[in-house]
């Protein structure tokens, strides 16, 4: 639950910028995504006159729960821009403190917030208060390993109304390098008494309840690995999921995406997730080909191809 919005299962497509759209979220949920997250979006461009980021808060229909996530470095602003989308049916707003890309922390915002416990008493507070829909936050460990706060974050968080925390578990400097540092997601998940998601470095299925294990997390939050492998969602190691499997997953989200942005931005925007689908199976002859398709018959037919050319699973020779 968080606050008054059931969530049902406990595994959770991140929210990635330029990944986590409307396509992408479509077959995460059919694999089982419990949360959507939107992509983030800053605050002054919600304000601004109707822009290309609004589309970012697009809502599908079935889902839910649909959270929309923004960002900024001003408590005023970041009311206004979501009281202003509050009117666009989010279940549940959510305030990225997490971002280190320097545009977006080196101005105050992102994981820049968590240099700043006022502006996050003051942007939870106003938000709580204003708002009818849950306010939620996604941190990190603090700005450098000398600077690790989020207990205190956390805690202002809560302190000011916010309905559930999720953690990345690395500090701004270590950016993604480096490995997501569990035991702060359990010392988190002991210290605040609203749900806590974890993340970072969920890799294998079997990371998943090892993070639960290791933290008393009520929820994990999957980012790089679940780009191309939805399958983690549902706990299912990409290894033995059968090659047809995989095509049907592509022939799908390649049709919402081009069905989404059009064609040939569709296509063109796929080509990240087409090298993931197929990463550790043999497609290199195909690969380019796939890479150049804008037609969805042909996909199909390269498609088939594949199917009838590739061992079934990884493991098969
Ligand atoms: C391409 C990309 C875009 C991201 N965009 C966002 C974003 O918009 N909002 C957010 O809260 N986190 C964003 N993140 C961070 C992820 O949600 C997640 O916290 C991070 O990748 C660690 O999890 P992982 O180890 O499972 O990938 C992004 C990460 C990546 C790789």
């Amino acid at each position: 639950m968080v606050r008054d919005v059931p969530v049902y299962g406990d595994v959770i497509l991140s929210p990635m910028a330029a990944v986590s759209d409307v396509p992408c979220r479509a077959v995460s949920r059919v694999y089982g995504s419990a949360m959507q997250y939107t992509e983030f979006v800053a605050a002054e461009a919600l304000l601004a006159p109707e822009n290309s980021q609004w589309r970012r808060l697009d809502k599908k229909e079935g889902e839910y729960p649909l959270v929309f996530q923004i960002f900024g470095n001003n408590a005023e602003t970041i009311l206004a821009a979501a009281q202003k989308i509050e009117a666009w049916g989010p279940d549940i707003i959510d305030i990225n403190m997490g971002c280190s890309v320097k545009q977006v922390s080196g101005r105050g915002a992102g994981v820049g917030m968590m240099r700043q416990p006022k502006l996050v008493a003051d942007t939870f507070r106003l938000l709580t208060t204003h708002l009818s829909v849950p306010v939620t936050g996604k941190l990190r460990l603090g700005w450098s390993q000398e600077e690790r706060n989020f207990l205190e974050i956390a805690k202002i968080m809560e302190d000011n109304g916010a309905s559930l925390i999720a953690m990345h578990g690395r500090t701004k400097a270590q950016a993604y390098k480096g490995t997501a540092d569990w035991d702060a997601i359990g010392e988190l998940k002991q210290v605040v008494s609203v749900p806590v998601i974890g993340n970072g470095d969920v890799k294998k299925p079997a990371d998943i309840d090892a993070l639960k294990a290791h933290t008393g997390c009520d929820g994990v939050m999957v980012g790089r690995t679940a780009i191309g492998n939805p399958w983690i969602l549902g706990r299912r190691e990409r290894t033995e999921v059968p090659i047809s499997e995989i095509c049907e997953v592509v022939r799908l989200h390649v049709r919402e995406n081009v069905a989404y942005y059009g064609n040939p931005r569709g296509f063109n925007l796929f080509g990240r997730h087409m090298r993931k689908y197929f990463y550790g199976r043999p497609v290199k002859p195909f690969m380019q080909r796939l890479l150049a398709i804008r037609d969805l018959d042909e996909l199909d037919v390269i498609l088939e191809q594949i199917e009838e050319t590739l061992p079934v699973t990884s493991r098969d020779k």
